[in-house]
């Protein structure tokens, strides 16, 4: 018993150190105009990072979802309040425009060849808008309330085509097939 609870008790301090770690690199981004976020999570695959504020009162998330990608490419954020993975989620997407401007928009994930036309979504969003730098595509969204379900099964993807405005088939290798996970937008 007693070492048993030793041993958790040292993994929970390991625990602790790394995500101490990671959560700085995560947490010292800067974003512009004056945007800031108080809880940040370096998601593991895809070189994507999840910021946030979680506003208790109010139960609504404003969130910003930041991934590495080419001007050609798109990245999508969304969360499926209905299971694990791609189908059932409701999305946020963004992309270069063929204007040349970046846009996002949501859109719901029905089967494993969705649409991807702007749809609205299961819960309420506001505020979507995208940005570009530092190749990176960022995606600005406000979803909520959620009531007193402050967990949610999340999913997140990268593309690298997008044909007349509609973001193209991502890849099937393995960091694209196990981009998703839950989070707790009450931690942090
Ligand atoms: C910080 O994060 C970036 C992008 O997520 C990554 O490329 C870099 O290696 C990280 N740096 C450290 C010190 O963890
Ligand atoms: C954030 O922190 C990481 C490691 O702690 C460092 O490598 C990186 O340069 C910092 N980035 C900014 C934008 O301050
Ligand atoms: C950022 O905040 C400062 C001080 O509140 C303000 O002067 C400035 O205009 C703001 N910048 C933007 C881009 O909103
Ligand atoms: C949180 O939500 C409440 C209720 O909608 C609102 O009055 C308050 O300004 C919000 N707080 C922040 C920091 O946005
Ligand atoms: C590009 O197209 C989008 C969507 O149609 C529009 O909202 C935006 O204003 C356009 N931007 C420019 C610079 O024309
Ligand atoms: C989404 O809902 C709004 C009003 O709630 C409606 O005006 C709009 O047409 C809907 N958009 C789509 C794509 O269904
Ligand atoms: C969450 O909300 C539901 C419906 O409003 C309620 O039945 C449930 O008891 C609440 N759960 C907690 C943990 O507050």
């Amino acid at each position: 018993m007693a070492s048993s609870s030793t041993s958790k008790l040292l993994f929970c301090i390991l625990a602790s150190l790394f995500l101490v770690s990671t959560a700085q690199n995560c947490s010292n981004y800067t974003f512009t105009a004056n945007r800031s976020f108080s809880s940040c999570k370096e998601l593991p695959y895809l070189e994507a990072n999840l910021h946030w504020n979680y506003n208790s009162s109010s139960t609504k998330v404003s969130l910003a979802y930041r991934a590495k990608q080419d001007s050609k490419g798109w990245v999508a954020w969304a969360v499926n309040p209905t299971g694990r993975g791609m189908v059932g989620s409701q999305a946020l997407v963004a992309f270069h425009n063929s204007n040349g401007s970046m846009i996002a928009y949501t859109t719901q994930l029905t089967s494993y060849n969705p649409s991807m036309l702007k749809a609205n979504l299961t819960f309420q969003v506001s505020y979507v808008s995208a940005e570009y730098s530092n190749n990176e595509m960022t995606i600005f969204a406000t979803i909520g309330p959620l009531g007193n379900r402050t967990t949610v099964n999340h999913v997140w993807q990268t593309g690298s085509s997008v044909s007349s405005n509609i973001p193209e088939m991502h890849p099937l290798s393995s960091p694209h097939l196990r981009s998703f996970g839950e989070i707790d937008f009450q931690t942090v």
